[in-house]
């Protein structure tokens, strides 16, 4: 008999026993404080949206195939028209920071690595030229519209000259929805010192000790800007409802296409009668997604919407399912629906809080093996053909009308700047 040798370093001893999404998500658990792990983990009122946006990917069983000489399966597809190692995105995600030192720029090298776009968030704490210079892979810039819109015109611009190649506009955040833990948590970004939070932070020294040593997080895209760049603890909810702007509408989705000349993405797209209207309006592709389960709750599952989108528009543009993706399984299932690719954002966030940058590596591996597995258990090498032959338990949510769709009537002034 020999014994396991002892492993020193207690990131890798930490890591040497995970084997899938979940149990990262223990992990982060254990390492973030609360407030932390709460922020990330947590959804909107009483995360029924969240909870679903996962059951929908259990509800779908497989139809495999046997006996089909599966001994070459490639993951590969093209998105937007460049080619990807496999049919998934890294999703934008706010003040990643604070999860771990590394943050923003552990995320867009892994996915640089792993040959998958990293979409690097407006509220990111490392700024669009920073992440540039650490991500050589493909990169995507998601924005919030500022009710300054020279401010907003000036970051797609800046996003455009460091090499960024697709905008993602955020459509389902008019107002922040009600993330109750956060609110019970009394969590700010950054976190405010108290009685517990410092407490917290004693109970959670590898995450403490990793942020006081770290340079202070900031909204990096805005730092000294009139709009406040998170310098002082703000709650996200203040921040968001000051700043952002609700009068958003179709007439700015024109806009950003006159001003950006790459593809533009609609992330938030959770009807069919938008996904139409996001065709009409000339979008390369839509994110259907309900931030994952952190605005509206009731939302419908993303994976859920996928067929009707894919029948009504998905010749027209690009599908990518956003939100409860915790395995390559779920990735197969979404393709196999009719989605050209996923977006997940809480895996790689409890790999980097787990463990940071070799935590995210570790969550492309079980995503891309699963991936992989996945389609040689059922009999299919290839993503091309991957098709609802191969799924089961899924029907078609209706839209409310046929037909052509006509956005509701716009605001009489369109406001840009
Ligand atoms: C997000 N999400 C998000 N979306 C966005 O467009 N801009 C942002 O800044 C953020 N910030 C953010 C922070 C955190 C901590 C989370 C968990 C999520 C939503 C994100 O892009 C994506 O839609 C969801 O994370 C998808 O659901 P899953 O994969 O986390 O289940």
């Amino acid at each position: 008999m020999r014994f396991r040798r002892f492993e020193l370093d207690p990131t890798k001893r930490r890591l040497s026993r995970v084997a899938n999404v979940e149990d990262l998500r223990a992990a982060a658990r254990r390492r973030l404080p609360r407030g932390v792990f709460d922020y990330i983990d947590g959804a909107a009122e009483d995360e029924i949206t969240l909870a679903a946006n996962s059951d929908a990917y259990r509800r779908i069983r497989f139809r495999p195939r046997v006996l089909r000489d599966v001994r070459e399966v490639d993951p590969a597809t093209t998105l937007l028209g460049r080619p990807v190692s496999l049919p998934l995105v890294i999703a934008p995600t706010g003040f990643t920071r604070i999860a771990h030192s590394a943050g923003e720029l552990a995320l867009a090298r892994v996915a640089a690595r792993a040959g998958v776009p990293y979409t690097l968030s407006t509220l990111s704490t490392r700024s669009i030229e920073e992440v540039a210079a650490a991500c050589p892979g493909s990169k995507w810039f998601q924005v919030y519209v500022w009710r300054d819109r020279g401010l907003v015109r000036e970051m797609v611009e800046r996003a455009a000259s460091a090499g960024y190649e697709a905008l993602v506009l955020t459509v389902d955040t008019p107002v922040l929805g009600n993330r109750q833990r956060d609110v019970r948590n009394g969590l700010t970004l950054p976190p405010k010192l108290d009685l517990w939070t410092i407490l917290d932070g004693v109970l959670h020294p590898g995450w403490t000790w990793d942020f006081v040593r770290a340079e202070p997080i900031r909204f990096a895209n805005v730092v000294g800007r009139s709009v406040g760049d998170g310098a002082d603890a703000v709650s996200l909810s203040d921040y968001i409802n000051t700043q952002f702007d609700p009068g958003l509408s179709w007439r700015d989705v024109e806009w950003f296409l006159s001003i950006w000349k790459g593809p533009l993405v609609l992330k938030g797209v959770q009807t069919v009668e938008d996904a139409k209207l996001a065709a009409q309006a000339g979008v390369a592709a839509v994110a259907l997604s309900n931030h994952g389960g952190r605005q509206l709750d009731s939302a419908p599952a993303p994976l859920d919407l996928v067929p009707a989108v894919a029948d009504a528009v998905g010749d027209r543009l690009e599908i990518i399912c956003d939100g409860g993706v915790r395995r390559g399984s779920d990735v197969v299932k979404a393709v196999a629906l009719g989605a050209r690719a996923c977006m997940a954002g809480r895996a790689f966030l409890y790999g980097l809080g787990a463990a940071g940058e070799l935590g995210v590596d570790h969550v492309c591996r079980f995503l891309a093996t699963g991936m992989r597995r996945t389609m040689a258990l059922i009999g299919c090498r290839a993503v091309g053909d991957l098709s609802r032959d191969y799924v089961e338990g899924w029907s078609r949510a209706d839209a409310v009308d046929e037909g052509d769709i006509q956005p509701d009537e716009p605001p009489p002034e369109p406001l840009r700047a």
